[in-house]
């Protein structure tokens, strides 16, 4: 159910917003916005309040101290003069208008408080209204990667900006890449016990990121990946192996996941599955001339089993994967 409050919002803003983002990002890269105040109004679904501006809101709450020296510490708050030529970013930006809020300062045992409530209710709107809230400037123009946003599955599922970028938590807004995985794991635990098994990514050890190979804000590729195909994603990294080459393991590597898990694997290597059984998969073992035995240890010969563009040493048969 929607709350009174929300309810009144959703329907405005879906019809208002859609039409004005265009709008927005031009004039974000051109000349200042000065928020064109009534038309925000509409957007907040907050007719019956106005705007105040940053000092009539925080001179009587010192409560907020804290949010203001970190919001003006933050490259947002950096926006805080229409002379800079972005879009003026305020306290109001986000929390709507808040006339009503000030006009209902009263004393709550020796405290200033201002009717809060007039303000948008944001942790309570739907979560991809809480995303449009920062959309209004983030549109897909202003921040590129936010391009699919809109048909990605982070926003499809439920999850909002305000779940990753925590705004009055301090200056930065970003997410730290140190602090990237860890934020991921939060809701993804089974990824967690990934890169934990004995062969992985070096995530934990910070040497690869998510982000090398997802964009969380969503991609027009399968499971947010940066790349169209899972080989380009690997490659981008393993360029020796993207190929083409003379002698190619037929289609194989067309796809790394025939034989490597992306995150993390019991096996070495990050295999799919142990050796020989991984080839078995697809091959029988085989005697090797001179020999009894049966060839288990199948790239002990087979080493340049990505493909290579030198004929084996084997004299009868070329292109099996010899050094
Ligand atoms: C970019 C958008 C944005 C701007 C600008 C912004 N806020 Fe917020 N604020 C939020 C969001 C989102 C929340 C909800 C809490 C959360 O999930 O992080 C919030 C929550 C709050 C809360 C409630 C905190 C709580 O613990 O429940 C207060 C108070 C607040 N903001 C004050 C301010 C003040 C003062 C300013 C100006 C200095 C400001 N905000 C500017 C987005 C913003
Ligand atoms: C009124 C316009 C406006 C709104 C609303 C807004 N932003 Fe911003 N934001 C900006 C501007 C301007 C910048 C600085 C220029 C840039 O990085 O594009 C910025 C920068 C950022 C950055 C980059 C910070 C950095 O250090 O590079 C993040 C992250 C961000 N905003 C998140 C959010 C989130 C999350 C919300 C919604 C809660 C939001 N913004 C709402 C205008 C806005
Ligand atoms: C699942 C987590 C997640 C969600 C949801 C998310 N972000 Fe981000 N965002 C990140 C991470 C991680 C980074 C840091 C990587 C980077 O700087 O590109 C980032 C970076 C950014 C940046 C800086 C990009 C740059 O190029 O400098 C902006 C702006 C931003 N996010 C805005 C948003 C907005 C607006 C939303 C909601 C529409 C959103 N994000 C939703 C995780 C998230
Ligand atoms: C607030 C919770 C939350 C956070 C934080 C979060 N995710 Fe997600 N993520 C989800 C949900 C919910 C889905 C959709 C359901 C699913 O597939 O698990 C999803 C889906 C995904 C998918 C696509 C899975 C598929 O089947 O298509 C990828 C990839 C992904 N997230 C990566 C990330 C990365 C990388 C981060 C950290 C930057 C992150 N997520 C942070 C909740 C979250
Ligand atoms: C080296 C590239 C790479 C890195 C680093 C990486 N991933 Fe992935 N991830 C992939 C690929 C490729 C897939 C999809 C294919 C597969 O393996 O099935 C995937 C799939 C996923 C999925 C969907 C899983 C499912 O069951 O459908 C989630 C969620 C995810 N990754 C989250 C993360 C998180 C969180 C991190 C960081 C802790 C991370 N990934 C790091 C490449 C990577
Ligand atoms: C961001 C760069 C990057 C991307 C993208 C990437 N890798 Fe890696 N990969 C690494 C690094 C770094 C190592 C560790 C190398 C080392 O420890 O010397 C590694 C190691 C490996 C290993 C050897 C693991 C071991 O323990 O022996 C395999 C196999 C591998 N990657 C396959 C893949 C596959 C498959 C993909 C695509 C899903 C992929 N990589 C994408 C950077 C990357
Ligand atoms: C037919 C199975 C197979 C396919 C497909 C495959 N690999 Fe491998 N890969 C292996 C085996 C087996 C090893 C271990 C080699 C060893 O231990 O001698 C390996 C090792 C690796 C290594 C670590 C050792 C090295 O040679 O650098 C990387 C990196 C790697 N593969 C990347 C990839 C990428 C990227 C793809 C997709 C383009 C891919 N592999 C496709 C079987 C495969
Ligand atoms: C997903 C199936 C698959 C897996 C797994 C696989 N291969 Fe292959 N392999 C093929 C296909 C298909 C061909 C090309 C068709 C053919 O000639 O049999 C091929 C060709 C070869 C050839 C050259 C054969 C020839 O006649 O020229 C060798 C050698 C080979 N694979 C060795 C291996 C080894 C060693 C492994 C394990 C590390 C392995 N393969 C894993 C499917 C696979
Ligand atoms: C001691 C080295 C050696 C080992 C170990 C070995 N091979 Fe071979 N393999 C060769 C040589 C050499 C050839 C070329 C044909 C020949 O001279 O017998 C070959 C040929 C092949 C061929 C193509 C010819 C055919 O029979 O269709 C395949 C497929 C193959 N090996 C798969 C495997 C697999 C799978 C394993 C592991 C179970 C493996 N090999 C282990 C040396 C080896």
């Amino acid at each position: 159910m929607l709350s009174m409050r929300t309810g009144p919002f959703l329907v405005v803003f879906a019809a208002a917003v859609f039409a004005t983002v265009t709008g927005c990002v031009s004039m974000m890269a051109s000349k200042p916005i000065i928020p064109v105040k009534e038309y925000e109004k509409l957007i907040v679904g907050r007719l019956d309040a106005d705007y105040v501006g940053d000092q009539a809101c925080l001179a009587k709450c010192h409560a907020h101290d804290q949010y203001k020296k970190y919001f003006e510490a933050s490259t947002m708050g950096a926006q805080l003069s229409a002379e800079s030529g972005l879009p003026l970013v305020n306290c109001e930006s986000c929390h709507g208008p808040g006339s009503l809020a000030i006009k209902g300062i009263k004393d709550v045992d020796g405290v200033q408080t201002c009717d809060y409530e007039t303000f948008i209710d944001l942790d309570g709107l739907p979560k991809q209204a809480q995303a449009l809230i920062c959309m209004k400037c983030h549109s897909s123009n202003a921040t590129f990667n936010l391009h699919n946003w809109n048909s990605g599955v982070h926003n499809m599922s439920g999850v909002s900006c305000f779940d990753c970028h925590k705004v009055h938590k301090g200056a930065d807004l970003k997410v730290h890449p140190k602090d990237v995985a860890q934020l991921c794991y939060s809701c993804h635990q089974y990824i967690k016990a990934e890169f934990a098994l004995p062969t992985h990514h070096p995530v934990p050890e910070q040497r690869v990121n998510c982000l090398d190979c997802h964009d969380p804000h969503g991609t027009a590729n399968e499971k947010q990946l940066r790349e169209a195909t899972v080989k380009e994603v690997c490659t981008a990294c393993h360029a020796e192996k993207e190929g083409p080459f003379a002698y190619e393991h037929a289609d194989v590597t067309e796809d790394c996941r025939n034989c490597h898990v992306s995150h993390g694997s019991v096996n070495d290597g990050l295999l799919t599955s142990k050796m020989p059984y991984l080839c078995y998969q697809c091959h029988e073992s085989h005697r090797v001339t001179g020999s009894t035995d049966r060839a288990t240890r199948c790239t002990d010969c087979h080493t340049e089993i990505h493909g290579t563009d030198s004929p084996s040493n084997s004299a009868t048969r070329p292109g099996v994967f010899l050094k």
